[in-house]
C-alpha cells in the first residue's frame, strides 16, 4: 500500500532516484542534498570559462537544478559575460535595473525598504509566454546573519504526487498572471506602471527541454486558476499543490556570502528568499536568461 503520511512507518514519503553521473574534469561538484543542489569550486568567473567548463557548468546545473558558486568577485560586466553564456537576456517586466544596463536587474533590501525580492515561493516570471529558463545572482552585500534563499525541486514535488494526481494534472493547463504581482509593486522605487503587465496559460506539468523530466510548473506568486475546472475546484487542486511543493523534503537552504553566486534553473526550481536581517542591508543583481514556451510530453 502507498503511504500517504508525510511521517509513517513505510519508508521516506519520497524515495529519490539517484543515478550516478559521469565524473567531472574541469570542476568540482559538491551536492548540498541528494535531491537539489550543488556547490561548485575551481572555477574563476572572472575568468573567461573555457568551452569545457562552460559545458560542464550547464550539465552541473542540469544535475542539480541550482548551483553556487563562492568568492566570485565579479564586475557587473563578468556577471552579464557568464549569463550570455546560457542564452539571450531576460529583461524584467517590471522591476529596477542597473541604469544604462536593463540586464542587470537590482536585489536590495535595507532598514528603509517596504519590501524584497522574492519573499514568497515563485518561479522568476512565470507570466511570460516564454518565461526565463534561468537566474543568476550574485550578492556583493550581506547582513551579518540571515538572508538564505530557499530552493525548491519542482522534479521531486511532482515525482512524489500519487500516480492518480499524476494522472489528473498531466496535459492540464494553468494561467499565470503578472498584473496583481507587479501593478505598483517598485512605485516607491520611482517606477512608473506599464499599460499592461505579461500574462500566459503554461502546462502545470512541464517537460524539461533539456532533461525530458516531469516538473511541476505552478507557483504561489504568479499562478491565478487552473484551466478547464470549477472555481472551487482549482483553487483547492492550487491549496494543496502550494503546500505540497513547499515540503522541506525537496528543499536545499543557501547561506550567503559575500561575492556568492546562485545559478537556478527556473523551469525546475521554485525559490524563496528570506527577509529575516532588517535593519541590516542584503544587495546584489541578478542576471536572467531567457527560456522557451514551456511544454509538457508525455513520457
Ligand atoms: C529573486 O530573484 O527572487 C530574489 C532571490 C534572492 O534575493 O535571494
Amino acid at each position: 500500500m502507498q503511504d500517504t503520511q508525510i511521517r509513517g512507518n513505510n519508508g521516506p514519503r519520497y524515495r529519490h532516484k539517484h543515478s550516478d553521473s559521469a565524473p567531472y574534469e574541469n570542476i568540482r561538484v559538491e551536492k548540498l542534498t541528494p535531491i537539489i543542489g550543488a556547490e561548485i569550486f575551481d572555477i574563476d568567473l572572472t575568468r573567461p570559462l573555457s568551452q569545457a567548463q562552460q559545458l560542464e557548468v550547464h550539465r552541473a546545473l542540469a544535475e542539480n537544478q541550482v548551483i553556487f558558486f563562492r568568492n566570485q568577485n565579479i564586475t557587473k560586466e563578468q556577471h552579464l559575460a557568464f549569463g550570455s553564456l546560457f542564452g539571450d537576456f531576460h529583461i524584467h517586466p517590471a522591476a529596477p535595473h542597473v541604469e544604462g544596463l536593463p540586464a542587470l536587474m537590482k536585489i536590495h533590501a535595507d532598514e528603509n525598504s517596504i519590501r524584497a525580492n522574492g519573499e514568497a515561493w515563485h518561479t522568476d516570471v512565470s507570466c511570460d509566454q516564454e518565461p526565463p529558463m534561468g537566474s543568476i545572482l550574485h550578492i556583493h552585500t550581506c547582513p551579518p546573519h540571515g538572508g538564505d534563499t530557499l530552493f525548491a525541486s519542482m522534479y521531486a514535488a511532482y515525482e512524489a504526487l500519487s500516480d492518480r494526481m499524476k494522472n489528473y494534472l498531466n496535459g492540464m493547463t494553468a494561467y499565470h498572471d503578472g498584473e496583481p504581482v507587479y501593478r505598483g509593486t517598485y512605485k516607491n522605487l520611482g517606477v512608473i506602471d506599464k499599460p499592461e503587465y505579461p500574462h500566459a496559460e503554461h502546462p502545470v506539468v512541464r517537460t524539461h527541454p533539456v532533461t525530458g523530466r516531469q516538473a511541476l510548473y505552478v507557483n504561489r506568486g504568479f499562478t491565478s486558476h487552473l484551466i478547464g475546472v470549477p472555481k472551487d475546484e482549482s483553487t483547492a487542486v492550487l491549496k494543496y499543490l502550494f503546500e505540497h511543493m513547499e515540503n522541506p523534503l525537496f528543499q536545499c537552504r543557501f547561506r550567503w556570502q559575500q561575492h556568492s553566486i546562485a545559478f537556478w534553473d527556473n523551469r525546475c526550481v521554485q525559490h524563496r528568499a528570506m527577509w529575516d536581517y532588517w535593519p541590516n542591508t542584503r544587495s546584489g543583481h541578478r542576471v536572467t536568461v531567457s527560456g522557451d514556451k514551456p511544454f509538457y510530453r508525455p513520457i
